[in-house]
């Protein structure tokens, strides 16, 4: 028997993961595009994309049974995975002290530990020709003070992610990292956290969208990170010439934050 050509995107059931199903859905060669997100009524929105072809997975990622479940799916059901898309994630933007313990270690196990799971059941499952796309970040090219654990998880990721991309060269699998910077989702509603110190600015903001397809694009030029848009690309640049101190003091005073401390070597 064939095998069935499948994707699977994570976070499918809201911002960029469901823009990435939609582009997906146009690829035909795709049996079914299996989509993973946690409200299971935001999922059944997308199920109706294409109901044959879409399957959805109302789970959290961070409870490591619920990955044992794809992982055994993935083993029963004869599969090729042509795409797998790692958009799960969150972030809070607060010092510290304004998130409590759990929340800082479960953005460690969704932004990271269940990404990197992701891709670890599926590789065994994927062929040369496929892709593994892992939402990155802007906030992966320098340390972002008062969301600390949040661009630390995306630096973590984007280093990953390009490091993955050479072992697997021989393999024919391409890995991408996607560093957007802001983008008009639900996700800057959810991270914000009452208090003083936090991200209220938003420059440059674009619609997940256009950085979707752009990602793709990226993924079937064999990219191994993908950046989308001038005020991105330039920050990405300055990043690399500027001593990470500058670069966040210019965040800082980005983000007129009150009270900034003078940072020091
Ligand atoms: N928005 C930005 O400015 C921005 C910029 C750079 C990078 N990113 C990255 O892009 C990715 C997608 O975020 P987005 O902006 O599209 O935000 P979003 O609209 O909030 O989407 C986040 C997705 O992750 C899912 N999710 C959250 N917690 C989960 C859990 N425990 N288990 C399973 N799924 C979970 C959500 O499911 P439910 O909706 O069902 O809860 C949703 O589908 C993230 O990795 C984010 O870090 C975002």
């Amino acid at each position: 028997m064939d095998k069935k050509n499948i994707a699977v995107v994570t976070g499918a059931s809201s911002g960029i993961g469901k823009e990435f199903l939609k582009l997906l859905l146009k690829e035909q060669e795709l049996d079914e595009l299996w989509a993973i997100g946690q409200s299971e009524d935001r999922l059944k929105e997308v199920k109706e994309f294409d109901k044959a072809r879409v399957r959805i997975f109302a789970m959290d990622l961070t409870e490591r049974k619920n990955l044992d479940i794809i992982e055994a799916l993935i083993v029963s059901e004869s599969v090729n995975v042509k795409w797998l898309v790692n958009c799960a994630g969150y972030a809070k933007f607060c010092d510290f002290a304004g998130i409590d313990r759990y929340t800082s270690i479960n953005m460690i196990d969704l932004n990271i530990s269940a990404l990197v799971a992701m891709g670890l059941i599926c590789l065994p499952y994927m062929q040369k020709g496929g892709h593994i796309i892992n939402m990155a970040s802007q906030a992966s090219f320098q340390p972002l003070p008062y969301q600390n654990i949040y661009s630390s998880t995306k630096a973590f990721v984007r280093n990953y992610t390009r490091a993955l991309n050479v072992e697997l060269k021989g393999r024919g699998v391409v890995a991408t990292a996607v560093c957007p910077g802001w983008m008009q989702t639900r996700l800057i509603e959810r991270a914000i956290v009452k208090g003083e110190k936090g991200t209220r600015v938003f420059p440059h903001i674009v619609y997940p969208d256009v950085v979707a397809k752009k990602a793709i694009k990226d993924a079937k030029k064999s990219k191994d990170i993908s950046i989308y848009g001038l005020y991105t690309k330039l920050s990405h640049i300055v990043a690399k010439m500027l001593p990470q101190r500058c670069m966040m003091g210019i965040w800082l005073r980005q983000q007129r934050l009150k009270n900034t401390p003078k940072i020091n070597n």
